[in-house]
């Protein structure tokens, strides 16, 4: 056996299945050197000595080169596999694609966040409705115009919508003997709920949808979305509502922002007025809501509620004032969006323009 040869050979295994073999015809059970020492003790002893030195010469020279060139061949396979892996931590990241808060969401979420920073609490309602909330107990008896089956959605109740508009906490059993059901018109209702619900002072806004039977257009929706306010309390007054206003005003549209206030008619206020604010950068009045002070009715409806249900009334001397105005109406103005239809048309090319 020629040993320079195999170490040789050894030395240049392309590969860690070759260097195998060679690690078998050497090294193995049968291999070359193994069956040479297995045949040591056939010889004579002085012969025996010198050959089995030579022999174990022969298999620590193998192994080292074996040894040797395995690592030799790991380290270079480590290498490729690293050069072709090779990640350049430097590169700027893949963007994943991301949603975004609808245009509206945004809306709201700004107005609620002016009113929170002036210390109201923010209350939602249902969507369907009873008659008393939306309507009578805000004055609108069943001859009211607002009424009309023009103007409302009617509900047909069955156990999905009754559980919908069952009123929370004290009053869940509550819903029989309050008319029919309605998508609600307005949020105004909620004034209704809360002041049940609630004793006085508070001030709460309750963003939410509202429906009206309308025949849609690029100023008509069926579907939109309202922000309503009410603050009650021992001396609230007509002053405190122009402040609130003119804050909601600043908060909107700058230092410069301001509110104008003209009379105008709702069943569930009065007096009642209309609000509008001026937007600095196009030197232009924005007609958003209405408001007033809370109509005397309402809070003898609250109290005449609560005292079928064996509560204390407790809105008498009380006063208050209430607005509601449009969301997207505001956003309609403030970004020259041409047709209120494309709030849900949920068309990405109008969407993304609002992802802030
Ligand atoms: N609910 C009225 C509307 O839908 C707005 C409003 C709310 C007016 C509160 C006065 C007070 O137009």
């Amino acid at each position: 056996m020629d040993i320079e040869a195999a170490l040789e050979e050894i030395s240049r295994a392309p590969n860690l299945d070759s260097l195998q073999s060679l690690k078998v015809q050497y090294l193995g059970k049968n291999g070359q050197v193994t069956q040479a020492m297995k045949t040591l003790g056939q010889l004579p002893p002085e012969e025996r000595k010198e050959k089995g030195r030579v022999l174990n010469a022969w298999k620590q020279a193998l192994e080292e080169a074996l040894e040797v060139r395995e690592a030799q061949l790991k380290e270079q396979a480590l290498q490729a596999r690293l050069e072709q892996e090779a990640l350049d931590v430097s590169l700027p990241g893949y963007a994943f694609p991301s949603g975004g808060l609808h245009i509206t969401s945004r809306i709201v979420l700004e107005l609620v966040n002016i009113f929170r920073r002036l210390g109201f609490s923010v209350v939602e309602g249902p969507e369907v409705e009873s008659e008393f909330f939306n309507f009578d107990a805000l004055n609108m008896p069943e001859w009211h115009p607002a009424r009309d089956m023009q103007d409302t959605f009617w509900v047909e109740l069955n156990r999905a919508t009754e559980e919908a508009f069952t009123i929370q906490g004290p009053f869940a059993e509550d819903v029989s003997g309050l008319g029919g059901a309605v998508l609600r018109t307005h949020t105004s209702g909620m004034q209704i709920r809360y002041m049940i619900q609630h004793t006085p002072p508070f001030k709460i806004v309750v963003p939410g949808r509202v429906f009206r039977y309308e025949q849609t257009d690029a100023s008509h929706e069926a579907m939109f979305h309202q922000l309503e306010g009410l603050v009650v309390g021992p001396n609230i007054t007509m002053a405190d509502l122009k402040g609130a206003i003119s804050e909601l005003a600043r908060g909107l549209f700058g230092k410069e922002g301001k509110a104008r206030f003209q009379p105008t008619f709702f069943p569930f206020v009065e007096p009642g007025v209309q609000f509008a604010m001026w937007w600095p950068e196009r030197q232009k009045w924005l007609e958003l809501g209405g408001a007033g002070m809370v109509h005397p009715y309402l809070f003898k409806a609250v109290d005449d509620y609560r005292e079928r249900q064996g509560l204390p009334r407790v809105y008498e001397g009380m006063t208050g004032w209430a607005f509601g105005m449009g969301v997207e109406r505001l956003a309609l103005l403030r970004y020259g969006i041409p047709d209120i239809r494309y709030f849900y048309q949920n068309r990405l090319s109008f969407l993304r323009q609002f992802r802030g």
